[in-house]
């Protein structure tokens, strides 16, 4: 009997860790054939994930050049995937979230009339600027799908206010829950020995992560000093910074934070890595998502330095505020959770607003639904 035809098209570091616990049930279901094309968006980033999660992409347009510009990675996705899409021809496509090669994946289905399905539907900062481009993707990737899977409630009502049918949205919870039940261990050991030296009973540990495109030059310098500050100031606290490879991004760190023995420029880590030291470290200085999503299960202070998010679940439980990009407001904010003990109490709720880890389990659910209406 004939499978259902799925293609996975993802490019970067957090889509492949949001697309790998899917593709593994992809590849598991007997009435799906599950083809994965990565683009590449990122490169070594991207190989980190597929190493941890054992995913052999059956294709692999290998796009990223250094220093590229959305509308060069907008170009080279479209036309890469214009021959995968005419040669695999898949059934469904799926594509996650709000990167480059998610809009542009859903394009380039569409324009070979493929059915998309869009993982991590519905999130909505409510301004197209910020993050960008990410909130546009999103928008434009949502009018592309045919399949919306909602995370959240919330999620599911920003689509039926961005007028999609109630009957085309599925809320699944986040797969990012998925991918991180997965890795985290209690007795987890770091295999860079720094870390497993680091005091954590003693030392207030901040981790860091900053790679926003909207926080590109001064905001993004109104950080990093802030960051500083806060070190400089306080004899207790160590800092870790996994620093992501966009080289401007490596410069400006190296620039206002290198050289400084209490702050740790390190690279980017493997996913199983970072999520276990989430749930080591005090406090968490970030402009990610994907870290606003994961933090609150282990119930760690979240600091989002941006200027909205569009994650407000967390911050209504109380584990994520939105702080700005204001260097006095950013040390304002993190001193206050170094020296008063019940506002950190407050902020450090173990919640958890995006699932119970059977994401996967229901998008492929729905696929099979949908296959079985076709026979
Ligand atoms: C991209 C996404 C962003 C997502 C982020 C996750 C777009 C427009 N942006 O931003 O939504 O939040 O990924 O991290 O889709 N680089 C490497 N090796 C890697 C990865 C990146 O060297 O493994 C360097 C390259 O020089 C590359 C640059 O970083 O040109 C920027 O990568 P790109 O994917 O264009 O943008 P990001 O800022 O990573
Ligand atoms: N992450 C990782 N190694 C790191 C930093 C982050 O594996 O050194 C993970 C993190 O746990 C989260 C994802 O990468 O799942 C977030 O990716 P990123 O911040 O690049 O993108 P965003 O979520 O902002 O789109």
């Amino acid at each position: 009997m004939k499978k259902l035809k799925v293609m996975s098209i993802f490019g970067t570091r957090p889509e492949a860790i949001k697309m790998a616990p899917l593709v593994k049930k992809l590849e598991e279901a007997e009435k799906i054939e599950s083809i994965v094309c990565v683009t590449a968006q990122h490169r070594e980033m991207l190989d980190m994930v597929l190493e941890i999660f054992d995913i052999k992409p059956d294709y692999d347009l290998n796009l990223m050049k250094h220093g590229q510009t959305i509308s060069d990675i907008t170009v080279r996705v479209l036309k890469g995937l214009e021959e995968v899409l005419i040669d695999a021809k898949p059934d469904v496509v799926l594509v996650h979230g709000d990167t480059s090669t998610t809009f542009v994946g859903a394009l380039a289905a569409f324009y070979q009339k493929i059915k998309v399905g869009h993982v991590e539907a519905g999130l909505r900062s409510g301004n197209i600027y910020s993050p960008y481009p990410e909130e546009m993707n999103r928008r434009l990737a949502g009018t592309l799908a045919n399949f919306h899977f909602a995370p959240t409630e919330g999620n599911y009502k920003n689509l039926i206010a961005a007028g999609i049918s109630s009957d085309e949205i599925y809320i699944t919870g986040n797969t990012v829950i998925d991918a991180l039940l997965q890795v985290v261990k209690e007795d987890y050991r770091f295999e860079d020995d720094l870390l497993n030296q680091i005091n954590y009973e003693e030392k207030r540990v901040l981790l860091m992560t900053c790679h926003r495109r909207e926080n590109w030059g001064t905001p993004m310098e109104n950080i990093f000093k802030a960051v500083k500050e806060v070190a400089e100031k306080n004899p207790e606290v160590e800092v870790i910074f996994p620093v992501h490879m966009n080289p401007s991004i490596r410069q400006l760190a190296q620039e206002i934070l290198g050289g400084n023995e209490k702050i740790y420029l390190i690279e980017p880590m493997e996913y199983e890595a970072f999520a276990n030291l989430i749930s080591k470290v005090d406090i968490i200085i970030t402009d990610s998502g994907g870290i606003q999503e994961e933090a609150p299960v282990f119930g760690k202070p979240i600091l989002v330095v941006r200027t909205e998010t569009e994650r407000p679940e967390a911050v209504e439980a109380g584990t994520v505020k939105v702080v700005g990009v204001d260097k006095a407001e950013i040390v304002k904010e993190v001193n206050l959770l170094l020296t008063d003990q019940s506002a950190y109490d407050k902020m450090a709720n173990a919640v958890n607003p995006y699932g119970d880890g059977k994401a996967s389990e229901r998008i492929v659910e729905v696929l099979l639904n949908y296959f079985a209406s076709l026979n």
